[in-house]
C-alpha cells in the first residue's frame, strides 16, 4: 500500500509586520481588545505588488529545501487559496513556473477558504495513493489583507498574510499507525451556512472582488463544535482518543477557538500548536505555517502522531491524522 509521508515543511511571512497598535492608528480598536478577544498580537501584510504566488513560491522553496529536493523532483502541485493572483490561471501554475518545475507537472488550485489546506492535502494524498504522483507540493497561501474592509473593525483585526507548504513523498513502508504518513483525511461542508462568513462579489456575480463579511459569534459556535466533532471522527476511525495524540495542529483562527476546541477534546493546551499571536488568521496558510514553525523549533518530531484541523467559510471543515 502506498502512503504519503510529510517529507518537508516550509513557511513564509511578508516582511511587513503590523502590530495591534499599528492597526489602532488606522481603525477604532485597541491592543487590549484584540489580545483579550483573539490572542492576536501582530500579523504580516504583503507589500504592494507582493502576490499570493510570491508568498507561495517562497514557502514551497523552503519546504523543498527541508526535504532535500529540488523543483525537478516535483510531480504535482496543489495550492489552496481564497486570494489567488488572478481569477485564472491558477496560482499553482504561476508557482510551478517560478520554481522551475518540469513543464507538464500538474498544478491547480483548491478553494475551501480556511480549510483549503486540509482539502488540498486530501486531494494530493489521494493522487499519491492512486499512483498519479510520487512527490507533491501542497501549499496554502493567502493575501487576505487585500479583501479586508478596514472600516469593519470586527473583521479586519483578525487576519494576516502568509504561506506554508509541505512536500509529500510516496512511501511503500508496510505497517499500521506506527508507519509515517497521512493515515486519513476527513472533509466536510455545509453550504447552508454560507451567509455567516463570505466575501461579496466575484467574476460571475459582480465582476469585482468584495470584502470579508462575518457573523463572528455564530462562526465561533460552529467552529468549536465542528472542529471537535471532526477530530473525534478522525481519531475514532483508528480506534483512538485525543489522549493518543502527541500534538494537535489547528487552523489558527483565534486563541479562544483553539482553547475552546482543546477544552472540548480534553487535550492539554501545551499539546496544541499555536501561532495565532504572531500570524493572526492566515486562512489556508495557517496550518502549514504552524507545521513549519513547530517543526523548525523542535516541537514536532519524527514519529509524533498529530491531528490537523480547520474550519472556514462555507462552512467547510476537515481533519487529518498524520504520523510524522
Ligand atoms: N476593537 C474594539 N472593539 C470592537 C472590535 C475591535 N476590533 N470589534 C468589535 N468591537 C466591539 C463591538 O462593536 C461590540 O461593541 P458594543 O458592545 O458596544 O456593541 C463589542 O466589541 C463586542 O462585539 P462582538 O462582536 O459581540 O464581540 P465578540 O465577543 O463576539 O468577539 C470576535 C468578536 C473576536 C470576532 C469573536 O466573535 C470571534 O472570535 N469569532 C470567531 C470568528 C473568527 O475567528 N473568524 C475567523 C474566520 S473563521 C475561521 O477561521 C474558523
Amino acid at each position: 500500500m502506498v502512503r504519503s509521508v510529510l517529507a518537508g515543511f516550509g513557511g513564509y511571512l511578508p516582511a511587513n509586520r503590523v502590530t495591534n497598535d499599528d492597526l489602532a492608528r488606522r481603525v477604532e480598536t485597541s491592543d487590549a481588545w484584540i489580545r483579550e478577544r483573539t490572542g492576536i498580537e501582530a500579523r504580516h501584510f504583503a507589500a504592494e505588488g507582493e502576490l499570493t504566488s510570491d508568498l507561495a513560491t517562497a514557502a514551497a522553496r523552503a519546504a523543498l529545501a527541508d526535504a532535500g529536493l529540488d523543483a525537478q523532483a516535483v510531480d504535482l502541485i496543489v495550492l489552496a487559496t481564497a486570494t489567488p493572483d488572478q481569477t485564472f490561471p491558477a496560482t499553482a501554475v504561476r508557482v510551478q513556473a517560478a520554481l522551475g518545475c518540469r513543464p507538464g507537472t500538474p498544478a491547480f488550485d483548491v478553494q475551501a477558504v480556511c480549510s483549503g489546506f486540509l482539502y488540498a492535502l486530501g486531494v494530493a494524498d489521494s493522487m499519491v495513493k492512486a499512483g498519479l504522483a510520487r512527490t507533491a507540493l501542497v501549499i496554502g497561501a493567502e493575501t487576505f489583507s487585500r479583501i479586508l474592509d478596514f472600516n469593519d473593525r470586527t473583521t479586519c483585526v483578525l487576519f494576516g498574510d502568509g504561506a506554508g507548504a509541505v512536500v509529500l513523498q510516496a512511501s511503500e513502508a508496510e505497517g499500521g499507525l506506527e508507519v509515517p504518513g497521512i493515515h486519513s483525511v476527513h472533509l466536510h461542508a455545509d453550504g447552508r451556512h454560507q451567509g455567516l462568513l463570505y466575501v461579496d462579489g466575484g467574476p460571475s456575480s459582480t465582476r469585482t472582488v468584495g470584502v470579508v463579511h462575518m457573523q463572528g459569534r455564530e462562526v465561533f459556535r460552529h467552529a468549536v463544535n465542528n472542529l471537535h466533532a471532526v477530530v473525534v471522527e478522525a481519531l475514532a476511525a483508528h480506534g483512538l482518543t485525543p489522549a493518543d495524540l502527541d500534538w494537535l495542529v489547528p487552523h489558527q483562527a483565534n486563541q479562544r477557538i483553539l482553547d475552546g476546541t482543546a477544552r472540548k477534546l480534553e487535550i492539554d493546551p501545551a499539546r496544541v500548536v499555536s501561532t495565532v499571536a504572531q500570524h493572526a488568521n492566515t486562512s489556508a496558510a495557517s496550518v502549514p505555517l504552524a507545521l513549519s514553525v513547530a517543526r523548525a523549533d523542535g516541537r514536532l518530531k519524527r514519529g509524533d502522531l498529530i491531528a490537523l484541523e480547520a474550519l472556514g467559510g462555507g462552512f467547510t471543515w476537515g481533519a487529518a491524522l498524520v504520523r510524522l
